[in-house]
Protein backbone atom coordinates (compact mmCIF):
# COMPACT_ATOMS: atom_id res chain seq x y z
CA UNK A 1 0.00 0.00 0.00
CA UNK A 2 1.24 3.19 -0.75
CA UNK A 3 0.02 7.00 -0.21
CA UNK A 4 1.20 9.31 -3.78
CA UNK A 5 -0.34 12.25 -4.85
CA UNK A 6 -0.87 11.21 -8.60
CA UNK A 7 -1.81 13.49 -12.01
CA UNK A 8 -4.87 13.02 -13.47
CA UNK A 9 -4.35 11.28 -16.84
CA UNK A 10 -8.10 12.23 -18.16
CA UNK A 11 -11.49 12.81 -16.99
CA UNK A 12 -14.38 11.23 -19.28
CA UNK A 13 -17.82 11.63 -19.28
CA UNK A 14 -19.06 8.33 -20.24
CA UNK A 15 -23.11 8.57 -19.19
CA UNK A 16 -25.45 11.77 -17.94
CA UNK A 17 -23.75 10.82 -14.24
CA UNK A 18 -20.51 8.77 -15.02
CA UNK A 19 -17.33 9.22 -15.25
CA UNK A 20 -13.53 7.13 -16.69
CA UNK A 21 -11.10 9.36 -14.60
CA UNK A 22 -7.28 8.03 -15.78
CA UNK A 23 -4.47 8.51 -12.64
CA UNK A 24 -0.43 8.33 -13.09
CA UNK A 25 0.47 6.21 -10.73
CA UNK A 26 3.75 4.00 -9.90
CA UNK A 27 4.56 0.58 -10.38
CA UNK A 28 2.95 -0.58 -6.97
CA UNK A 29 -0.30 -1.47 -9.37
CA UNK A 30 1.48 -4.04 -11.21
CA UNK A 31 0.18 -5.90 -8.04
CA UNK A 32 -3.30 -4.68 -8.18
CA UNK A 33 -5.86 -7.59 -7.86
CA UNK A 34 -9.20 -6.89 -9.65
CA UNK A 35 -11.78 -6.06 -6.81
CA UNK A 36 -8.77 -3.79 -4.90
CA UNK A 37 -9.35 -0.27 -4.69
CA UNK A 38 -8.21 3.37 -3.33
CA UNK A 39 -8.66 5.62 -1.16
CA UNK A 40 -9.02 9.26 -2.72
CA UNK A 41 -8.60 12.92 -1.57
CA UNK A 42 -8.70 15.33 -3.42
CA UNK A 43 -6.15 18.47 -2.42
CA UNK A 44 -8.78 21.17 -1.84
CA UNK A 45 -10.57 18.77 0.37
CA UNK A 46 -9.10 19.71 4.14
CA UNK A 47 -6.77 16.90 5.88
CA UNK A 48 -9.87 15.62 8.36
CA UNK A 49 -11.82 14.86 5.21
CA UNK A 50 -12.86 11.30 4.83
CA UNK A 51 -11.30 9.86 1.82
CA UNK A 52 -13.48 8.20 -0.27
CA UNK A 53 -13.26 4.02 -1.68
CA UNK A 54 -13.44 3.54 -5.38
CA UNK A 55 -12.42 0.23 -6.81
CA UNK A 56 -9.72 -0.07 -9.40
CA UNK A 57 -11.90 -0.76 -13.16
CA UNK A 58 -8.44 -1.63 -15.20
CA UNK A 59 -4.90 -0.65 -15.18
CA UNK A 60 -3.34 1.43 -17.60
CA UNK A 61 -0.22 -0.37 -19.22
CA UNK A 62 2.08 0.13 -22.29
CA UNK A 63 4.36 -2.82 -23.30
CA UNK A 64 3.88 -4.19 -20.21
CA UNK A 65 4.64 -0.74 -17.50
CA UNK A 66 2.58 -0.30 -16.21
CA UNK A 67 1.36 4.06 -16.66
CA UNK A 68 -1.40 4.02 -14.06
CA UNK A 69 -4.96 3.21 -13.28
CA UNK A 70 -8.43 3.80 -14.36
CA UNK A 71 -11.73 4.29 -12.54
CA UNK A 72 -14.88 4.68 -13.26
CA UNK A 73 -17.36 6.57 -10.86
CA UNK A 74 -20.86 7.96 -11.06
CA UNK A 75 -21.42 11.63 -9.48
CA UNK A 76 -23.77 11.09 -6.27
CA UNK A 77 -22.35 13.59 -3.96
CA UNK A 78 -19.97 16.65 -2.85
CA UNK A 79 -16.43 14.57 -3.41
CA UNK A 80 -17.51 12.90 -6.96
CA UNK A 81 -19.17 15.88 -7.95
CA UNK A 82 -15.46 18.01 -7.59
CA UNK A 83 -13.96 15.26 -9.13
CA UNK A 84 -15.69 14.92 -12.04
CA UNK A 85 -14.36 18.72 -12.64
CA UNK A 86 -11.13 17.95 -12.28
CA UNK A 87 -8.62 18.88 -15.46
CA UNK A 88 -5.49 16.90 -17.35
CA UNK A 89 -2.58 17.67 -15.21
CA UNK A 90 -4.60 18.55 -12.04
CA UNK A 91 -3.56 16.09 -8.81
CA UNK A 92 -5.30 14.13 -6.56
CA UNK A 93 -3.96 12.20 -3.17
CA UNK A 94 -4.53 8.17 -3.67
CA UNK A 95 -4.01 5.37 -0.88
CA UNK A 96 -3.67 1.66 -2.66
CA UNK A 97 -4.05 -0.73 -3.67
CA UNK A 98 -6.12 -1.98 -0.68
CA UNK A 99 -8.54 -4.63 0.05
CA UNK A 100 -8.63 -8.33 -1.40
CA UNK A 101 -9.59 -9.34 -4.71
CA UNK A 102 -11.40 -12.20 -6.58
CA UNK A 103 -9.48 -15.53 -6.42
CA UNK A 104 -10.92 -17.51 -9.59
CA UNK A 105 -9.44 -21.41 -9.64
CA UNK A 106 -7.23 -21.31 -12.38
CA UNK A 107 -9.15 -24.42 -13.86
CA UNK A 108 -12.48 -22.65 -13.95
CA UNK A 109 -13.92 -21.92 -17.29
CA UNK A 110 -17.50 -20.92 -17.46
CA UNK A 111 -17.64 -18.05 -15.22
CA UNK A 112 -20.90 -15.95 -14.40
CA UNK A 113 -19.97 -12.06 -14.18
CA UNK A 114 -23.06 -10.16 -12.84
CA UNK A 115 -22.88 -6.31 -12.74
CA UNK A 116 -25.18 -3.71 -10.87
CA UNK A 117 -24.81 -0.17 -12.32
CA UNK A 118 -21.57 1.28 -11.22
CA UNK A 119 -20.96 -2.33 -9.21
CA UNK A 120 -19.45 -3.25 -12.71
CA UNK A 121 -16.70 -0.77 -11.97
CA UNK A 122 -14.06 -3.44 -10.67
CA UNK A 123 -15.74 -6.60 -12.89
CA UNK A 124 -14.21 -4.88 -15.92
CA UNK A 125 -10.27 -5.42 -14.42
CA UNK A 126 -11.33 -9.18 -13.17
CA UNK A 127 -12.44 -9.99 -17.18
CA UNK A 128 -9.28 -8.41 -18.76
CA UNK A 129 -7.24 -10.19 -15.98
CA UNK A 130 -8.62 -13.80 -16.76
CA UNK A 131 -8.06 -12.68 -20.59
CA UNK A 132 -4.25 -11.91 -19.77
CA UNK A 133 -4.25 -15.12 -17.72
CA UNK A 134 -5.03 -16.76 -21.28
CA UNK A 135 -8.69 -17.82 -19.89
CA UNK A 136 -10.99 -18.09 -22.88
CA UNK A 137 -13.79 -16.07 -22.00
CA UNK A 138 -16.39 -17.38 -24.97
CA UNK A 139 -17.86 -20.03 -22.18
CA UNK A 140 -19.04 -17.15 -19.68
CA UNK A 141 -21.22 -14.59 -19.78
CA UNK A 142 -21.56 -11.25 -18.20
CA UNK A 143 -24.69 -9.90 -16.64
CA UNK A 144 -25.67 -6.34 -16.81
CA UNK A 145 -28.24 -5.16 -14.72
CA UNK A 146 -30.16 -1.71 -14.16
CA UNK A 147 -32.36 0.68 -13.56
CA UNK A 148 -32.16 2.56 -16.61
CA UNK A 149 -30.13 2.09 -19.87
CA UNK A 150 -28.16 4.94 -18.11
CA UNK A 151 -27.21 2.72 -15.65
CA UNK A 152 -25.23 -0.03 -18.39
CA UNK A 153 -21.95 0.74 -18.79
CA UNK A 154 -19.24 -1.12 -20.62
CA UNK A 155 -20.61 -3.23 -22.63
CA UNK A 156 -19.01 -2.85 -25.55
CA UNK A 157 -15.85 -3.92 -23.33
CA UNK A 158 -16.50 -6.80 -22.04
CA UNK A 159 -17.84 -7.71 -26.02
CA UNK A 160 -14.59 -7.13 -27.17
CA UNK A 161 -13.20 -9.77 -24.26
CA UNK A 162 -15.64 -12.38 -26.54
CA UNK A 163 -18.10 -12.38 -23.59
CA UNK A 164 -21.52 -13.02 -23.62
CA UNK A 165 -23.03 -10.23 -22.44
CA UNK A 166 -27.28 -9.74 -21.53
CA UNK A 167 -28.48 -7.08 -20.59
CA UNK A 168 -31.41 -5.96 -18.34
CA UNK A 169 -32.97 -3.10 -16.80
CA UNK A 170 -35.84 -2.46 -14.17
CA UNK A 171 -37.89 -0.39 -17.10
CA UNK A 172 -36.75 -2.19 -20.33
CA UNK A 173 -35.00 0.88 -22.01
CA UNK A 174 -32.15 -1.45 -22.44
CA UNK A 175 -32.44 -5.50 -23.17
CA UNK A 176 -34.71 -7.06 -21.20
CA UNK A 177 -37.31 -5.92 -18.37
CA UNK A 178 -36.68 -6.88 -14.80
CA UNK A 179 -33.93 -7.82 -12.33
CA UNK A 180 -30.63 -8.55 -13.33
CA UNK A 181 -31.11 -11.84 -10.67
CA UNK A 182 -33.86 -13.21 -12.81
CA UNK A 183 -31.29 -13.45 -15.78
CA UNK A 184 -28.78 -15.36 -13.43
CA UNK A 185 -31.16 -17.88 -12.36
CA UNK A 186 -32.54 -18.41 -15.79
CA UNK A 187 -28.56 -18.54 -16.81
CA UNK A 188 -28.19 -21.39 -13.99
CA UNK A 189 -31.13 -23.43 -14.69
CA UNK A 190 -29.23 -23.59 -18.31
CA UNK A 191 -25.96 -24.57 -17.50
CA UNK A 192 -24.68 -24.07 -13.99
CA UNK A 193 -21.10 -21.85 -13.90
CA UNK A 194 -17.96 -23.06 -12.22
CA UNK A 195 -18.08 -19.78 -10.05
CA UNK A 196 -20.27 -16.36 -10.03
CA UNK A 197 -18.54 -13.06 -9.33
CA UNK A 198 -20.82 -10.22 -8.79
CA UNK A 199 -20.41 -6.40 -7.40
CA UNK A 200 -23.53 -3.73 -7.35
CA UNK A 201 -26.16 -2.69 -4.79
CA UNK A 202 -26.67 -4.71 -1.30
CA UNK A 203 -29.91 -6.04 -2.34
CA UNK A 204 -29.16 -7.69 -5.50
CA UNK A 205 -25.97 -9.51 -4.09
CA UNK A 206 -27.83 -10.21 -1.05
CA UNK A 207 -29.62 -12.29 -4.07
CA UNK A 208 -27.08 -13.29 -5.76
CA UNK A 209 -25.64 -14.91 -2.70
CA UNK A 210 -28.99 -16.71 -2.10
CA UNK A 211 -29.15 -18.22 -5.53
CA UNK A 212 -25.72 -19.21 -5.60
CA UNK A 213 -26.50 -21.23 -2.13
CA UNK A 214 -30.01 -22.66 -3.99
CA UNK A 215 -27.52 -24.01 -6.70
CA UNK A 216 -24.65 -24.85 -4.74
CA UNK A 217 -22.49 -22.56 -7.11
CA UNK A 218 -19.23 -21.06 -5.64
CA UNK A 219 -19.83 -17.15 -5.51
CA UNK A 220 -17.70 -14.18 -4.58
CA UNK A 221 -19.13 -10.71 -3.88
CA UNK A 222 -17.54 -7.25 -3.79
CA UNK A 223 -19.83 -5.33 -1.10
CA UNK A 224 -19.78 -1.16 -0.83
CA UNK A 225 -20.12 -0.09 2.60
CA UNK A 226 -19.42 3.71 3.73
CA UNK A 227 -15.71 3.41 4.64
CA UNK A 228 -14.20 5.90 7.00
CA UNK A 229 -10.24 4.89 6.91
CA UNK A 230 -10.32 1.71 4.26
CA UNK A 231 -7.60 0.64 6.19
CA UNK A 232 -8.76 -1.26 9.45
CA UNK A 233 -8.52 1.55 12.06
CA UNK A 234 -12.03 2.47 12.45
CA UNK A 235 -13.74 -0.50 12.28
CA UNK A 236 -16.98 0.96 11.00
CA UNK A 237 -17.12 -1.19 7.78
CA UNK A 238 -18.07 -4.29 10.21
CA UNK A 239 -20.37 -6.95 8.63
CA UNK A 240 -21.67 -9.87 10.20
CA UNK A 241 -19.87 -13.34 9.31
CA UNK A 242 -21.52 -16.49 9.71
CA UNK A 243 -18.91 -18.10 11.60
CA UNK A 244 -20.61 -19.22 14.97
CA UNK A 245 -18.42 -17.23 17.34
CA UNK A 246 -20.62 -14.38 15.40
CA UNK A 247 -17.37 -12.69 14.46
CA UNK A 248 -17.22 -8.94 12.75
CA UNK A 249 -15.46 -9.67 9.46
CA UNK A 250 -14.39 -5.84 8.22
CA UNK A 251 -15.01 -4.45 4.45
CA UNK A 252 -12.23 -2.76 3.89
CA UNK A 253 -9.36 -5.51 5.02
CA UNK A 254 -11.43 -8.95 5.08
CA UNK A 255 -12.78 -7.52 1.67
CA UNK A 256 -14.30 -6.06 -0.04
CA UNK A 257 -14.29 -9.48 -2.05
CA UNK A 258 -15.66 -11.75 -0.27
CA UNK A 259 -16.75 -15.56 -0.62
CA UNK A 260 -20.60 -15.00 -0.69
CA UNK A 261 -20.77 -18.36 2.14
CA UNK A 262 -18.30 -16.55 4.75
CA UNK A 263 -21.18 -13.60 5.49
CA UNK A 264 -24.59 -13.46 7.30
CA UNK A 265 -26.28 -11.54 4.25
CA UNK A 266 -29.26 -13.70 2.99
C1 LIG B 1 -14.76 -0.81 -1.76
C2 LIG B 1 -15.58 0.26 -2.46
C3 LIG B 1 -15.39 0.49 -3.80
C4 LIG B 1 -16.12 1.48 -4.45
N1 LIG B 1 -15.93 1.64 -5.78
C5 LIG B 1 -16.61 2.60 -6.43
C6 LIG B 1 -16.39 2.80 -7.83
O1 LIG B 1 -15.55 2.13 -8.45
N2 LIG B 1 -17.09 3.78 -8.44
C7 LIG B 1 -18.01 4.55 -7.75
O2 LIG B 1 -18.64 5.43 -8.36
N3 LIG B 1 -18.25 4.38 -6.45
C8 LIG B 1 -17.57 3.43 -5.77
N4 LIG B 1 -17.78 3.25 -4.43
C9 LIG B 1 -18.74 4.15 -3.75
C10 LIG B 1 -18.06 5.50 -3.52
O3 LIG B 1 -17.07 5.35 -2.53
C11 LIG B 1 -19.09 6.55 -3.08
O4 LIG B 1 -20.00 6.77 -4.11
C12 LIG B 1 -18.38 7.86 -2.75
O5 LIG B 1 -17.67 7.70 -1.55
C13 LIG B 1 -19.37 8.99 -2.62
O6 LIG B 1 -18.66 10.16 -2.20
P1 LIG B 1 -19.34 11.60 -2.33
O7 LIG B 1 -18.61 12.52 -1.39
O8 LIG B 1 -19.46 12.01 -3.74
O9 LIG B 1 -20.78 11.37 -1.81
P2 LIG B 1 -21.36 11.45 -0.26
O10 LIG B 1 -21.81 12.88 -0.14
O11 LIG B 1 -20.34 10.94 0.66
O12 LIG B 1 -22.53 10.49 -0.39
C14 LIG B 1 -23.59 10.66 -1.31
C15 LIG B 1 -24.53 9.48 -1.21
O13 LIG B 1 -23.84 8.25 -1.54
C16 LIG B 1 -23.91 7.34 -0.45
N5 LIG B 1 -22.62 6.64 -0.30
C17 LIG B 1 -21.45 7.18 0.08
N6 LIG B 1 -20.50 6.26 0.13
C18 LIG B 1 -21.08 5.09 -0.21
C19 LIG B 1 -20.62 3.76 -0.32
N7 LIG B 1 -19.38 3.42 -0.04
N8 LIG B 1 -21.51 2.82 -0.70
C20 LIG B 1 -22.77 3.14 -0.94
N9 LIG B 1 -23.26 4.37 -0.85
C21 LIG B 1 -22.44 5.33 -0.49
C22 LIG B 1 -24.20 8.18 0.78
O14 LIG B 1 -24.89 7.45 1.78
C23 LIG B 1 -25.07 9.27 0.21
O15 LIG B 1 -26.41 8.86 0.08
C24 LIG B 1 -17.08 2.26 -3.74
C25 LIG B 1 -17.26 2.03 -2.38
C26 LIG B 1 -16.53 1.05 -1.74
C27 LIG B 1 -16.73 0.79 -0.29
S1 LIG C 1 -13.24 1.58 6.84
FE1 LIG C 1 -12.23 1.86 8.73
S2 LIG C 1 -12.01 -0.17 9.42
FE2 LIG C 1 -12.87 -0.44 7.48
Amino acid sequence: MVQEKVRVLWNKKVSSSCYKIGLECGRKYLEAKPGQFIMLRLPEQPVPFLRRPFSIHRLIKKDDRIEGIELLYKVVGASTEKLSGYKVGDYVDIVGPLGTGFSVPDNYRRIFIIGGGIGIAPLLFLALALDEKGVDLSSSTLFLGGRTKDDILCKDDFARLKLRVQIITNDGSSGEKGLVTDLLEKGIKEKKPDIICACGPFAMLRSVARIAETYSVPCRISIETIMACGIGACLGCAIESKNKSGKYLHVCMDGPVFDANMLKIS
